[in-house]
């Protein structure tokens, strides 16, 4: 997910289980053609999130193959084609969910692509670009006989962004008539909602913005399907991730540094005011925005969050919350997650 989740976010959640395929933010094919250094970060993985697929976004069928094989030469176990993002500064460059539009074109993308590359080449799309354009199944079956390994198919249309509900019973049609797997998305923001779509018939099930909730969601959904109470993450398990996630962003590029102070939180920072810092600020509050939805008290840890001007302060508010606050749930408890839509 574009700006969320970064390789230091995927590793916390496989280490707590029950991911089976870990994917990354949608990375330019323009931008790993030219070498830019801040698309090849976006494209940063390592072993521990294996098996892991690099999702890239593009329209011209040169260029595709081309950034296919450098994620297939980076080695990646699959690489993976947003034809689902509906946002204007992507669709208009031809990528995207617009790709949904041309689909003889979107055909000849994938054929490109799986031509130039051995490892599987899957697609992830969206319902269809707005209601009169739903044509999801037929472009699946489409990717299908491009080539292509997998689909997933998020149930929206992009003229609906976020708006309405997932169609589900459009993703089991074309998990049916697919020879291929197929692979469902789209609100699955409670454990037992994975487990029901898992057992509508499709291949797996993405899950976005429940994981940036909830990132014990995968695992809690894999205890329920073994028959298992789902397991309880009390508060200061949320606390933990949330320090050790500062803890993983604080090494990214800055694995050779030596220098310490005396802070905790900005003990491996070469220098506080550094842009590093001001990065994993911003990081932190990009999940605060998601991780406190849900969360009793959420909305004040979310404004303390967002003025938390440093690391060290951060790093105290997040202690309050998680394991000082008095009027917070016992850090023995189970946190209270309440259901609200997103
Ligand atoms: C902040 C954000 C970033 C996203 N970035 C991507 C992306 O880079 N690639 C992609 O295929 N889908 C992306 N999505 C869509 C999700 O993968 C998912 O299909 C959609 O949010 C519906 O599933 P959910 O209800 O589980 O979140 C993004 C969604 C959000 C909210």
């Amino acid at each position: 997910m574009a700006g969320m989740t970064d390789t230091a976010f995927r590793r916390l959640v496989k280490r707590h289980g029950g991911c089976g395929l870990v994917v990354t933010e949608m990375v330019s094919a323009e931008g790993l053609v030219r070498g830019i250094d801040r698309t090849l970060e976006y494209a940063e993985f390592t072993d521990e999130e294996r098996p892991i697929a690099i999702q890239i976004f593009g329209g011209d069928p040169d260029k595709m193959a081309a950034a296919a094989q450098i994620v297939e030469g980076m080695g990646a176990d699959i690489v993976d084609v947003n034809m689902g993002c509906p946002v204007p500064k992507i669709a208009k460059h031809n990528a995207g969910c617009s790709l949904m539009r041309e689909p003889a074109h979107a055909a000849g993308v994938i054929a490109a692509m799986t031509r130039a590359v051995s490892i599987p080449v899957t697609v992830k799309m969206r319902a269809g670009w707005n209601d009169d354009e739903r044509n999801a199944p037929t472009l699946a079956k489409l990717m299908q006989d491009a080539g292509a390994a997998a689909v997933a198919v998020h149930g929206r249309t992009a003229a609906q962004s976020y708006s309405g509900s997932a169609d589900w019973d459009l993703v089991a049609q074309i998990a049916e008539d697919l020879t291929i797997p197929v692979f469902g998305s789209g609100d699955c923001i409670e454990p037992e909602q994975i487990v029901a779509r898992i057992r509508s018939g499709v291949e797996g099930v993405l899950v976005g913005r429940g994981v940036l909730r909830n990132p014990w969601i995968l695992a809690q959904a894999t205890d329920l399907i073994a028959g298992r109470p789902p397991r309880e993450v009390t508060l200061a398990d949320r606390g933990r991730f949330l320090l050790d996630y500062i803890d993983l962003l604080l090494l990214e590029r800055v694995r050779d540094d030596e220098s310490r102070n005396t802070s905790p939180y900005e003990s491996r920072i070469p220098n506080p005011e550094s842009r590093h810092h001001r990065w994993v600020v911003n990081k932190l509050r990009a999940l605060a925005s998601w991780y406190t939805k849900g969360l009793e008290n959420g909305s004040h840890l979310r404004t303390a969050i967002n003025s938390s001007e440093s690391l060290d302060a951060l790093g105290h508010t997040i202690e309050t919350f998680f394991f000082d606050a008095p009027a917070a749930p016992s850090r023995k408890g189970a946190v209270p997650l309440l259901l609200e839509s997103v």
